[in-house]
């Protein structure tokens, strides 16, 4: 039997990427046939970096790199920030399963099968990125994602919240126009590897949509306007398009919550915008 949080704990320290997709890989199939157990005596650590390779370097996100899609290099740009997106995505799902500990057992089950997936969709960018000549760590990127994490460290509700539910759903929205700005380019190959990753991310984000919902539940606070607060208190007053709406709505959006987040007003007189989410 394999002790559930302590093995995520080690998987979330390796710094090489080939090394933790196929830690992670490993691990996931392990839970997934159900030779695990709880571990709860394994301490929870304050919250701080994962292990990341040396390379990317970070930079604030206004340093990375523009990425003109004509030149291969512009386009091995974008395959890298997407790459690095993912990578961080590996890291993002094992602290959800090591830092929250009073959930149900299917709350693990679905956060390390999204680790898994992650890791499969890094590995499926980084080998793109050889075909192309790069590495992974070749261009700079940014840290946003993990300092996301680091807000939403001490609850529950706010990580499922504001990462999957924000961050992960702003990947459905802008991955489209992705694909069709690659498409116009004949970039094939990349384009499939995109298709596979926007199918699966929206079951990713229904996770969050529904661990949301729990949390909820749990306290007897009513699911969509803590949603619309904790945005608000964020991302300012809403959040930029484009939408992605079918996928939202298929990854557990309500209606009202879709109203509010793609009205340009949503609080009054607040004209206020989130960051988008550089990808
Ligand atoms: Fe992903
Ligand atoms: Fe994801």
């Amino acid at each position: 039997m394999i002790a559930i949080f302590e093995n995520t704990a080690k998987c979330l320290e390796l710094s090489s990427a080939d090394v933790k997709c196929s830690a992670v890989t490993r691990l996931a199939r392990a839970v997934e046939s159900g030779e695990f157990e709880f571990d709860p005596h394994t301490p929870v650590t304050p919250f701080g970096d994962a292990g990341r390779p040396v390379k990317p370097e970070l930079v604030e996100p206004s340093k990375v790199p523009r990425r003109r899609l004509g030149s291969e290099a512009g386009r091995a740009a974008l395959v890298h920030a997407i790459c690095h997106i993912e990578f961080n995505a590996i890291n993002l799902a094992l602290d959800a399963v090591y830092r929250f500990r009073d959930m149900p057992r299917q709350y693990y089950l679905d956060w390390m099968s999204v680790a898994v997936d992650e890791a499969r969709h890094f590995q499926l960018l980084s080998a793109r990125l050889q075909s192309m000549g790069y590495s992974y760590g070749d261009f700079p990127a940014h840290n946003g994602l993990w300092e996301m994490a680091r807000r939403t460290a001490d609850d529950c509700l706010k990580r499922m919240a504001l990462v999957p539910r924000v961050l992960e759903a702003r990947g459905l929205d802008v991955t489209p126009g992705m694909i069709g700005r690659l498409n116009a380019v004949g970039d094939v190959d990349t384009v499939k590897i995109l298709e596979v990753i926007l199918d699966e991310e929206v079951r990713h984000v229904e996770i969050g949509s529904h661990w949301f919902r729990i949390c909820c539940d749990q306290r007897g606070v009513d699911p969509e306007p803590t949603f619309l607060k904790l945005l608000r208190e964020y991302f300012g007053a809403s959040i930029r398009g484009p939408f992605n709406i079918p996928a939202r709505m298929q990854a557990g959006f309500t209606q009202r919550e879709m109203d509010a987040i793609t009205s340009a007003e949503p609080y009054g007189s607040s004209s206020e915008r989130a960051e988008s989410f550089r990808t």
